[in-house]
């Protein structure tokens, strides 16, 4: 039987229509074919006066990516003009009763119908600009004249979501309604069939004076940002015939538009890296996951802290250890303070600060772990500390517990040899800060069970984050392809190239940031103890000479005011002076080094050992890797990873360039073309093909 994907509900003389494609009501095909019969039928019942329309959870977070590869994405019933136009010429009031998220097309949905009203914790926004597309169902049209002009653009342009207190104040809802929120969306149906003409937003004039010198402006601001995507330029034409055309002109200029980038390179990235978030964390076998009631975090340091958050922030209530009462009372103090910083930019409520919070244990007693049902282990990076901590867990946890470690390096296995339950010993790499990044390492043992790696990938989704899982080895997935992307970027400074111009080179091309300003913001006396960790019993490489000289003097980065750059002042970045005269000594050769050539030696760097990971099967597929390089390390999305990046260059290209790299820069050593590159360059294959199919 086929699944109903819109329940209809008589309530007196309102019809409730409920979108019900879980988990997140994507407006797929068979949903919109379901969508605009269900709203026909409203129209033509002459027992219904008004519809609420509604989503189970959720209202809908909009296109269904998948579908665009297929053609049903652009198939009828369209929501781009068949349900927004039918809508526009319904007689009886339709409103948007939004719980969860409204996103994208679902957004655009809710801007179609008479009325919006929302619940507290909406959240509602445009995002298709940070996934290479641009709003297609009259996004651009209709949001502006709801809310502005000029707000309408950041948000589209910024892709950022709104919060119903947010929306309320734009005048984009009508009022924030108390769950359930269809009982407010019914009062609300009820006045708006009784009053006058239906208010839509086609029928908003646009006041815009300054409108075309506004957008001309943001254009020209997007043309010389590296990072700027087709889709935020197609965006801004969009909004300017929002500004200077009639809404049915703008509509259909939208939709020429938005077919056009369909079939673009950044349209093809977005739709490689949603079938690489879909894949991500799939375990093979998929055993039932545990449930995750109650988890415990040991340490609560800086990473500690942010991942005792991540879960509060999925109402999973946490028992944090500590040492000392002091350092119990400084993490909860410092979780405390995160949590103010949050209400007072409007991200969470006052409430829901106090609620989380109440949801925090701290204390000094890792016996009080006995009931948790996740431990995840924060203390510092030692084997020997890590293994006391797991053989006390291994004690005093129920027998059915899964321990974590947050190590970034060390072997997950050692430490699930100090206990008497490997099996459910995992490794959870967050990144920093755990709270904020979008994605997190599963790390499977030798050991580790299918069930305990399916209830950790589980629980890392139930954060809102991607879980990718990575075999054990050095550095995982990707601090050990960072790594060698920043020794190259050593290597470089012995061919003579500044810092200066391998960061420019580099964030020019798309980088968040260079990996020398990266490194002096996490501090260069972290990878520095970790070399020297390394190195016991290795040759120590030559082109990491000048970065242990720089920790040897003490300059550390942001934290000691003085690393590659200078930090005179918060906030502010200068050359170091003295940093080429130390540089002087370590050039080998002198070469001229052009931007392109800087990106291509630090970028294929990545990919070559990105390559070795996927050869090595420390990753499952390619797609996972490129996932982790762009949501954990700055990679550029619009590249789609290492991977795809040297898919599209070609693999045969990207042979030849390493192979002249090895003849050009006395780095022997370093560029081995790795052996599956090599193969799949031979075969005319690629690494992402699986996933692009
Ligand atoms: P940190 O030094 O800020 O915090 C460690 C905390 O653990 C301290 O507050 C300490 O008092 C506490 N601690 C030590 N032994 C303990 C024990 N037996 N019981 C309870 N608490 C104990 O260190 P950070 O940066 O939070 O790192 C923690 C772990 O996370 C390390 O394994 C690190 O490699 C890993 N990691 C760190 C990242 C970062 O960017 N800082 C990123 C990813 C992983």
């Amino acid at each position: 039987m086929k699944p109903t994907r819109v329940r209809t509900e008589l309530r007196g003389a309102v019809a409730i229509l409920t979108l019900d494609n879980p988990p997140v009501n994507c407006l797929d095909r068979p949903t919109r074919q379901a969508l605009l019969a269900a709203l026909e039928d409203a129209e033509r019942n002459a027992a219904v006066t008004s519809v609420v329309l509604t989503g189970a959870r959720n209202f809908s977070a909009g296109a269904d990516l998948g579908e665009f590869d297929n053609g049903e994405g652009l198939a009828e019933p369209t929501l781009h003009l068949t349900i927004t136009g039918y809508l526009d010429r319904m007689t009886k009031p339709v409103v948007a009763a939004i719980a969860g998220a409204a996103l994208g097309g679902g957004l655009e949905l809710a801007l179609a119908c008479h009325a919006r009203i929302a619940t507290s914790t909406a959240t509602l926004g445009l995002p298709e600009t940070t996934l290479g597309f641009m709003p297609g169902a009259g996004g651009t049209q209709r949001l502006p004249r709801a809310i502005g002009l000029e707000r309408a653009t950041s948000l589209i342009l910024s892709g950022q979501a709104m919060t119903a207190a947010q929306t309320l104040d734009y005048g984009l809802i009508s009022e924030i309604g108390a769950e359930p929120v269809v009982d407010a969306g019914m009062a609300l149906a009820d006045r708006l069939a009784a009053a006058g003409p239906l208010p839509r937003l086609r029928d908003v004039a646009m006041d815009e004076p300054l409108a075309e010198g506004y957008l001309a402006f943001a254009r020209r601001s997007l043309e010389k940002r590296p990072t700027t995507t087709t889709g935020q330029l197609y965006a801004v034409r969009a909004l300017t015939a929002a500004a200077t055309m009639p809404f049915d002109q703008g509509l259909e200029l939208e939709l020429r538009l938005f077919r056009e980038l369909f079939s673009s390179d950044d349209a093809r990235v977005a739709r490689y890296r949603f079938l690489a978030e879909r894949q991500a964390g799939r375990v093979p076998g998929a055993p039932h996951p545990l449930t995750v009631r109650s988890v415990g975090v040991v340490g609560g340091g800086t990473m500690g802290r942010g991942i005792a958050l991540a879960f509060l922030a999925a109402s999973i209530p946490v028992r944090l250890i500590e040492t000392t009462d002091d350092r119990a009372d400084a993490a909860r103090a410092g979780i405390a303070s995160e949590l103010e910083r949050a209400v007072s930019r409007k991200r969470i409520s006052a409430d829901e600060s106090a609620a989380r919070l109440a949801s925090l244990d701290v204390s000094t007693e890792l016996e009080g772990l006995s009931d948790a049902d996740l431990v995840v282990e924060a203390v510092f990076e030692d084997l020997a500390a890590k293994r006391e901590v797991f053989r006390v867990l291994d004690a005093v946890t129920r027998a059915d517990a899964i321990l974590a470690t947050n190590t970034s390096s060390l072997d997950v296995d050692q430490i699930g040899a100090a206990t008497s339950r490997p099996s459910q010993v995992v490794g959870l790499h967050f990144f920093s800060p755990a709270n904020v990044m979008p994605l997190v390492e599963v790390v499977q043992g030798v050991n580790t069970s299918p069930q305990t790696l399916a209830t950790a990938v589980k629980v890392v989704a139930r954060l809102r984050k991607t879980p990718v899982i990575a075999q054990v080895g050095d550095g995982f997935i990707g601090n050990r392809i960072m790594d060698q992307y920043v020794r190259q970027a050593m290597q470089l400074l012995r061919a003579g190239v500044t810092p200066e111009a391998i960061d420019r080179a580099l964030e020019r091309w798309g980088m968040a940031m260079g990996p020398f300003r990266v490194l002096d913001l996490v501090g260069n006396d972290i990878p520095w103890q970790a070399r020297k960790a390394r190195a016991l019993g290795e040759t120590a490489r030559p082109e990491w000479a000048i970065a242990d000289k720089l920790c040897e003097l003490g300059w550390f980065g942001q934290k000691s005011g003085r690393g590659w750059y200078d930090y005179p002042a918060p906030g502010r970045t200068e050359s170091n002076s003295e940093l080429p005269g130390l540089l002087a000594e370590h050039v080998q050769l002198s070469q001229a080094m052009t931007p392109e050539e800087i990106v291509d030696h630090c970028i294929l760097a990545m990919t070559n050992e990105a390559s070795a990971v996927l050869r090595e099967g420390i990753a499952a597929r390619a797609s996972d890797i490129d996932l982790v390089m762009v949501k954990g390390y700055g990679f550029p999305a619009r590249f789609g990873g290492p991977l795809y990046y040297a898919d599209e260059l070609g693999l045969d290209r990207v042979l030849l360039v390493i192979r002249r790299f090895a003849e050009a820069i006395p780095s022997d050593f370093f560029w081995t073309p790795d052996p599956l590159l090599v193969e799949l360059a031979g075969n005319r294959n690629t690494f992402t093909r699986g996933t692009q199919s």
